[in-house]
């Protein structure tokens, strides 16, 4: 969501910045800009509506030699996707622009307050209100030293709502100030030159070293030095970390779309996530993050997720795992319903967030209302440095690398594996047997092999993508630990070929959504291995004997002779612990098949962001 990239150096800013949106795109947008501080000590704004490349070719015409400037793609939340209510946002008096990710939410209060003194907003944004205040307060300011950073700190004061941003003065050439409030905002450090942006990827291996800034928090930039300080005016010390950026890692390396690339990086994702985390004696797991001792872990009576979307599904595969290795209840919540629901809890309830991105306000927020009410809160992500990994108090990284496609892929398939070791590092600490965690290990281990084996279906899918490329609706039915599978594979159909699709408990379909089953409602079957096969192949047959198309995902051996559905896709017999993952696989490659016959953009979908930052 909204990505925010700056630049105080040497060189031009507008390639630099082009660069850096670029980078930013996966976060998803729907109109971008840039401003840049020009020699003569004016302000530049161009913004367009749309694709980047129509920045790029109205910037054509625009000769910008600035070496300070500020860019952004938006993703709208307050006004329409137009051109006045993109970013930069200019103050009324043009001496401030401002690009801006969050929500200002006492907006209207501030707008009123500073149409009485004559700063009155153009745009619909709560983004131009916020860059007018900050006109206002520096305005106010009296000439002397760190008057732009005061004048945008005072301004701070006032604001009710979530922020990051980054400001340019017309009286401030060579500086730029950030800060940040709920929403991401890092700064990148080089060669004398800064960058400013949402997240590593606006800038990548072009800067030395990055500062994760904390909420509450304002870094001044100079030209050959920068300072953080909090809205209260206390210096902090500025935590330097170097940036690990590998480019090969963001780009597509000969596959059309990031999203193919992302499906069949799996066994590698899986192998880097396990790395090093398998116990000495081969029955269990460790992590080096979590910051509870064994014996605080034996101490845990109850287990709260907290997830949203792709994330939450990895969750409810996670509670089945966990309840059956160690025997700890789990609950899966909503992170956005969780905050607001005051759901009672005990003492010893554990509380995991789990994010892709590590930046999802919604789950971000539940953690922080855990916190606040005494619970230990662990975070399982991906994003390195992110506010869901600094503001918990342990946790394990997924190492799945960047993802840029905007629907999730080797993301879930990581969470799933690590939750999954989780589960038996929990239940070793309890009973589950020394034989039995062996077993556990051995699969994991097998893992990275057998998604590859798996990803030999790619063809097989993408022939059945053709079959089904003009379906308006599916089902998907899984039972167990394979029932968020199903949701899963819905919740992907939906995101990038945008056909309707629903996820069931496969028994659970008699029960409402049997009436949906005719001829062109084809559903998905996870049909693996297990106690469960010989119902839910029962299930199968209700479906096919109302006339529906039935394609089952099944493990090799297990479906012999007549096919029970209409096609078969086989993936590799397995342990059930890791069967969720595998049958994860197929699912993903039919989404992604879909929405390229259907000419959707697969990596970047209609009103979708990667890193949901506002509520
Ligand atoms: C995944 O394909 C989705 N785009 C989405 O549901 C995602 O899982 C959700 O927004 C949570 O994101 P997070 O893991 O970064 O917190």
């Amino acid at each position: 969501m909204c990505g925010i990239i700056g630049y105080l150096g040497r060189k031009r800013a507008k390639e630099i910045l082009l660069e850096g949106l670029r980078r930013l795109e996966y976060r998803g947008y729907d109109s971008a800009g840039v401003g840049t501080v020009e020699g003569d000590g004016s302000l530049a704004v161009v913004r367009c509506v749309g694709p980047l490349d129509a920045l790029v070719e109205k910037l054509s015409g625009w000769n910008l030699a600035g070496t300070v400037g500020i860019g952004h793609t938006r993703w709208a939340t307050h006004g329409a996707v137009t051109e006045e209510n993109a970013h930069p946002q200019l103050s009324a008096d043009g001496s401030i622009l401002l690009v801006h990710n969050g929500v200002v939410e006492n907006f209207a209060s501030i707008a009123i307050f500073l149409a009485e003194r004559g700063y009155r907003s153009r745009s619909e944004t709560d983004s131009e209100v916020l860059a007018n205040l900050i006109a206002y307060h520096c305005a106010k300011e009296p000439p002397q030293q760190g008057r732009f950073l005061d004048g945008v700190r005072r301004a701070l004061l006032h604001v009710r709502g979530t922020y990051g941003i980054a400001v340019l003065g017309k009286d401030f050439p060579g500086e730029m100030v950030g800060a940040r409030s709920s929403s991401p905002l890092v700064l990148g450090v080089g060669d004398r030159e800064f960058f400013l942006a949402s997240d590593v990827a606006g800038f990548g291996s072009r800067a030395r070293d990055a500062v994760f800034l904390n909420d509450g928090e304002l870094v001044h930039i100079r030209e050959n030095n920068f300072s953080i300080c909090t809205l209260g005016r206390e210096l902090v010390e500025a935590a330097l970390e170097a940036v690990e950026w590998q480019e090969a890692l963001v780009e597509k390396n000969g596959y059309p779309h990031f999203m193919l690339k992302e499906i069949f990086e799996q066994p590698q994702a899986l192998e880097n996530a396990m790395r090093g985390r398998f116990s000495a004696d081969g029955s269990s797991a460790h992590f080096g993050g979590l910051r509870m001792s064994p014996r605080e872990l034996r101490q845990v009576d109850r287990i709260v997720f907290c997830a949203c979307g792709s994330a939450r599904y990895a969750c409810l595969a996670a509670e089945y795992a966990i309840e059956r290795f160690a025997r700890i209840p789990v609950e899966v919540e909503y992170a956005s319903e969780f905050r607001y629901r005051n759901a009672p809890m005990d003492r010893n309830t554990l509380v995991i967030a789990v994010s892709q991105s590590g930046e999802t306000i919604d789950t971000l927020s539940a953690l922080r209302e855990a916190k606040r009410k005494g619970y230990r809160v662990l975070a399982v992500t991906n994003g390195v440095g992110s506010s869901i990994a600094r503001e918990a108090d342990g946790g394990i990284y997924q190492h799945a690398g960047p993802e840029i496609g905007v629907a999730g892929t080797k993301s879930f398939t990581t969470q799933l594996c690590i939750l999954t070791m989780l589960a038996l590092y929990l239940g070793r600490l309890r009973d589950l047997s020394f034989e039995e965690g062996a077993e556990i290990v051995q699969a994991l281990k097998d893992l990275p092999r057998l998604a590859e084996e798996t990803l030999r279906l790619d063809e097989a899918i993408r022939a059945l993508a053709v079959h089904y490329a003009s379906c308006q609706s599916m089902l998907f039915l899984g039972r167990q630990s394979l029932f968020p599978i199903a949701l899963e594979g819905a919740l992907k159909l939906k995101e990038v070929s945008y056909v309707h699709a629903e996820g069931y408990a496969a028994a659970e379909m008699k029960h409402g959504p049997i009436a949906l089953i005719s001829k062109d409602c084809p559903a998905f079957f996870l049909a693996c291995d297990g106690p469960m096969l010989g119902k839910i192949q029962a299930n199968v047959q209700e479906v096919r004997a109302r006339g529906a198309d039935t394609v089952a995902i099944a493990c090799a051996g297990t479906c012999e002779g007549e096919p029970f559905a209409n096609r078969v896709l086989t993936i590799p017999r397995s342990h059930p612990a890791i069967q969720p993952i595998l049958a994860t696989i197929p699912l993903q490659l039919f989404a992604y098949h879909m929405g390229v016959f259907r000419d959707c953009n697969v990596d970047r979908p209609r009103n979708l962001a990667k890193s949901v930052t506002v509520e």
